[in-house]
């Protein structure tokens, strides 16, 4: 059982307070767990708890501290737990509101993480291996996508697109991925330099060059996995354009300073999706633009994974329901836009059951926490993004999943 639950507030990667918490079990182990923070969140996410106060501008975690110290720890260590779902069934009950306003979805995601990985000790497994038997999955070593340019809310530029990844979905093991991302980022390193005479980076580490156009950046993406010596059939692109950042509303949509119709707009992926290697688009309507979306996936679905990240936020049911809708062929799973472990592992159910693909991912704000690896190994859905293939809070999730590796190399590689 739970011996005490502690929390404190930590920096992320923006420099901004999170949450980080540690619980201590009956047989004196520790296990801990921070949470990150996106920037461009989905309206439909649960949502964290901030303090009202001057410090940080207002960005403080304290109250969501205080929360765990006090309700949460006295809920934990009351009684003895029989599995991450009554536990988080319990963390949700006592927040007691639809979207963990009251506890805040940071504090509520820590404590879920950090519990599951108390589970994992005491089944006496790596968190991967727990994961996979909590979820019924045969475990799988992702295809990672590497966001390596960087626009939209994530960038100063003016950039409308928000990530451009690599995906080197043609190689034969995570190690192999890490080094063509990590081959293909220094390739696009010294291009970027040459040409911008800056290597800026973005909050996701990838780099922020003085462009607009998307077809720019992907030109200078096409590049630099040439120079680095790979085929478009070992690392192909996947683009988030995060569209929700440049809806106009109405079913408009303004890409380098030309106002689009949804239908322009599918027209223009369409256009893109001819002229690069673009297996993976994420987001390329607003999340509540539906008849876009069921244009785009008209037009698309067949040629590319259309996949719902602001439309879904991990949510089981939107997922549900976005299926019989035809919005989308897959789902990004963020824990902490549901807040709870045991609900990240329904949405990828949910998912499954509706023959839609899944990515795992980190948020724009991250620590060093490397759950996620664990997650997209254990779940086996067989994609990740977790940024550019450096900076410390990006290469921790990849380095984890290198060592996952190491330790099992019976583990297949690739998509599922
Ligand atoms: P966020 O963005 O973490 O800033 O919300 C990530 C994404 O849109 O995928
Ligand atoms: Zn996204």
């Amino acid at each position: 059982s739970i011996t005490s639950v502690r929390a404190e507030q930590v920096l992320d990667s923006r420099g901004w307070p999170t949450i980080s918490v540690a619980l201590t079990l009956d047989d004196g182990s520790v296990h801990e767990a921070a949470a990150p923070a996106g920037a461009s969140t989905g309206a439909f996410e649960a949502v964290e708890l901030r303090d009202d106060a001057p410090e940080y501008s207002g960005r403080g975690v304290l109250n969501a501290v205080a929360g765990v110290e006090g309700a949460v720890a006295a809920t934990l260590t009351a009684t003895p737990w029989d599995g991450i779902r009554q536990l988080d069934d319990a963390l949700r009950e006592l927040d007691g509101t639809p979207n963990l306003a009251r506890l805040g979805a940071n504090a509520i995601v820590a404590v879920s993480m950090a519990a599951s990985r108390g589970f994992a000790h005491l089944a006496g497994v790596p968190l991967y291996v727990w994961i996979a038997a909590q979820t019924g999955s045969d475990p799988l070593m992702p295809v990672p996508h590497f966001n390596v340019l960087n626009g939209g809310a994530h960038a100063a530029n003016d950039l409308d697109f928000q990530e451009f990844m690599i995906a080197p979905v043609g190689v034969g093991s995570e190690q192999d991925a890490v080094r063509a991302g990590s081959e293909t980022y220094h390739a696009l390193q010294a291009a970027v330099r040459d040409q911008f005479h800056t290597a800026g980076l973005g909050d996701e580490g990838g780099f922020a060059p003085p462009i607009a156009n998307p077809v720019q950046a992907l030109d200078l993406l096409v590049a630099a996995i040439a120079t680095a010596g790979y085929t478009t059939d070992q690392v192909k692109v996947a683009i988030d354009p995060a569209a929700n950042g440049f809806y106009l509303g109405d079913g408009n949509y303004q890409v380098d300073g030309r106002r689009l119709d949804r239908r322009q707009l599918v027209d223009y992926y369409d256009g893109l999706l001819g002229d690069y290697p673009i297996w993976s688009l994420e987001d390329g309507m607003a999340e509540n633009d539906f008849e876009g979306w069921q244009l785009l996936f008209e037009r698309v679905g067949d040629r590319a994974q259309v996949m719902g990240d602001d439309l879904f936020v991990t949510d089981p049911a939107r997922i549900r329901q976005g299926a019989a809708e035809h919005y989308a062929n897959s789902a990004l799973i963020k824990v902490n836009q549901i807040g709870t472990v045991s609900q990240t592992f329904d949405a990828i159910a949910a998912a499954r059951e509706n023959d839609m693909t899944c990515m795992v991912s980190h948020r724009s704000g991250e620590t060093p926490d490397t759950f996620i690896a664990d997650l997209v190994v254990g779940t086996g859905v067989g994609q990740i993004k977790s940024g550019a293939p450096a900076r410390g809070e990006r290469v921790a999730k990849y380095n984890r999943l290198m060592s996952i590796e190491r330790s099992e190399p019976r583990l297949r590689y690739g998509l599922r």
